[in-house]
């Protein structure tokens, strides 16, 4: 006994058939007389009408119904009267006069509303997860979600990739995070690692002479979790053979706008590219929002030669003064000021200056050090006005322009300077640096990954002063956050072991890790490199969500637990010694 239609599919057209339908009871008036009920499946709801006086024993069934039952019935589709039509409901022309009514599967009391909004804390939804799905926002996300992926795989398609899947269980791939293992009962005290992603395997495709590979791949990272950040997640991995930063940049742009139009959103928006230091300099952040414009400003010239010691002594070191104008920061009083310093502290800056332009003047703990000549080139180079204020951070320049990029960043939120309706504003960042300071291993650690390739124009630089060597790297970013990152590869094993060797890590270590990886580059690779997106991330920008759990089937707690399934949980005693794994917990596993 099939359905004939799903709920959401009758339209006034369908007036005067007969239909069958199953679902779920959404809500249901009795009105003594009349009894309406919505029916809802996956595609909409319907309104169901039962009348005794037309027939008596479906409605005595409707009756007993309650919200989420499983039900069938039959019926005849009727125009509604003209003064009940809904125009806000896609079936609100029409409603079903049932003739017959069957209860397929009762239903307990739903612990929370299966409603646009449950009013249920998330918690109570994560648990019940299979009910919070029925709700239509969780409905809609994830039918995008599939509709997005369905476009990805076409337009990679269409573009001439293949996509291939590759291990689950494998061996560790440094993306920076830590690893999730998995004992080997067969191999006792072996263990392979989830892949963080599979970076080593794609490049071995394109060592493979596969050309053009992508995978909508299951990535895992043991890391802590943000509103951004789940432990397992999907990227759109791509890698291409014989290609500039250019082509996987062009590639990229183009499968940004099919996505785009298919969240029906305008689908031709620009992809400025600014290179890393760029991005610092104007917006002190590697993930600008370019939705607001308010940039940063070097104004180590202007200072340079004053009484002000803490800005002289960083201008003569070789740092950066760095200073944002805050239109209306006049009026800020003292508390908001020390939160915006304790804000730059944490950036690692030794303070923030500030400078409040009033009608009779300046307001500042500096203002007798700068003098009114400082004062006033700054305002003026600027464009503080009065009523205006202006922050200022010295410091080494990266730590400066952090520093006052998270200051933007904070104002940007208080003082809304991000439009409501700012739309979808890209930006690539290009040529990160290929080192950076590791302080938890003591020595240099890669920006991205240790296979990216150094810019050829520094590559003698690589011994000699490896923190200025740039990579031939890039980050999609879109309103502030990074969707992707990728680079091109070290396709010769020369270069490759050089790379190693910056990063400390001896000929052995790299051997015992990447042996296969080191031995493949010598038989023949060709100059490739590729690109991941975060899948989630970009479904939850382009649905206007707030957090992954929100575009994600089963997702995870901040605490990487799944609340419904109570993964993870603790294992048999049987279990463990096959695995020959003995425990060794902490004494309050609570700590
Ligand atoms: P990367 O580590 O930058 O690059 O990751 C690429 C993109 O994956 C997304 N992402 C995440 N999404 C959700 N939760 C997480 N925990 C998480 N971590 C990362 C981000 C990020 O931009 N192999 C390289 C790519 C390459 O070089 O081709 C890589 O994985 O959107």
């Amino acid at each position: 006994m099939h359905r004939t239609h799903t709920c959401g599919q009758l339209r006034a057209e369908h007036a005067g058939e007969k239909v069958r339908l199953q679902g779920w009871v959404w809500r249901r008036r009795d009105l003594g007389g009349l009894i309406f009920v919505d029916l809802r499946d996956r595609s909409g709801s319907v309104q169901l009408v039962f009348n005794p006086e037309e027939v008596a024993e479906p409605h005595a069934t409707a009756e007993e119904w309650r919200p989420e039952w499983v039900v069938q019935i039959e019926g005849e589709v009727a125009e509604r009267p003209a003064d009940t039509v809904n125009e806000g409901l896609a079936t609100g022309a029409i409603e079903v006069r049932v003739r017959r009514a069957d209860t397929l599967a009762k239903a307990e009391t739903p612990p929370f509303l299966v409603e646009e909004d449950s009013g249920a804390l998330e918690d109570l939804r994560l648990k019940y997860r299979y009910l919070d799905l029925r709700r239509p926002p969780l409905q809609r996300v994830l039918a995008l979600r599939h509709k997005m992926s369905i476009a990805v795989r076409n337009y990679l398609d269409e573009q001439g990739f293949y996509e291939i899947e590759t291990p689950i269980l494998t061996r560790a791939t440094p993306e920076g995070a830590r690893d999730y293992l998995v004992p080997s009962r067969v191999n006792p005290g072996s263990f392979y690692a989830l892949p963080q992603s599979p970076q080593l395997f794609k490049q071995l495709l394109m060592i493979s002479g596969f050309d053009r590979y992508f995978q909508m791949a299951r990535c895992f990272r043991d890391e802590d979790l943000r509103s951004n950040r789940q432990p397992e997640f999907t990227q759109i991995d791509i890698e291409m053979s014989f290609v500039e930063p250019d082509d996987v940049l062009e590639v990229t742009e183009g499968m940004m706008r099919r996505l785009l139009e298919v969240a029906g959103l305008p689908a031709d928006p620009e992809f400025p590219r600014m290179t890393f230091r760029e991005a610092l300099d104007r917006f002190g952040s590697d993930a600008p929002d370019t939705r607001y414009r308010h940039e940063l400003q070097d104004v180590t010239d202007i200072v340079r030669d004053g009484e002000f010691r803490a800005f002289s002594t960083v201008a003569e070191s070789g740092g950066a003064i760095k200073a944002l104008r805050w239109p209306g920061g006049a009026a800020a009083g003292r508390a908001r000021l020390d939160r915006l310093t304790d804000l730059a502290k944490s950036q690692g800056a030794k303070g923030l200056v500030w400078i409040q332009r009033n009608q009779d003047g300046f307001k500042s703990p500096v203002a007798k050090f700068l003098g009114d000549e400082i004062l006033n080139a700054l305002c003026e180079a600027t464009g503080t006005g009065v009523g205006d204020a202006l922050l200022i951070a010295g410091d080494e320049w990266e730590i400066a322009c952090v520093t006052m990029g998270a200051v933007r960043k904070d104002l940007a939120r208080e003082e809304g300077w991000i439009p409501e309706d700012g739309g979808f504003k890209f930006c690539w960042v290009l040529e990160f640096p290929l080192l950076q300071a590791s302080e938890e291993e003591g020595r240099m650690a890669a920006r991205h990954h240790p296979f990216t390739s150094p810019h050829p124009d520094d590559l003698d630089m690589l011994e000699s002063n490896p923190r200025a060597v740039r990579s031939r790297s890039y980050d999609l970013v879109l309103n502030g956050m990074e969707l992707g990152g990728g680079s091109i590869r070290n396709n010769r094993n020369d270069i490759q072991q050089r790379v190693f060797a910056a990063l400390g890590i001896s000929p052995e270590e790299a051997q015992s890790q990447f042996g296969f990886l080191l031995d493949a580059l010598k038989y023949g690779a060709p100059p490739h490199g590729g690109i991941a997106m975060g899948y989630d991330r970009i479904v939850m920008l382009l649905s206007g969500q707030k957090s992954l759990r929100a575009v994600i089937a089963f997702p995870k707690t901040a605490s990487a637990t799944d609340l419904m399934t109570e993964a993870p949980a603790p294992v048999g005693q049987e279990q463990l010694d096959e695995l020959h794994i003995a425990l060794n917990l902490p004494d309050d596993p609570g700590d």
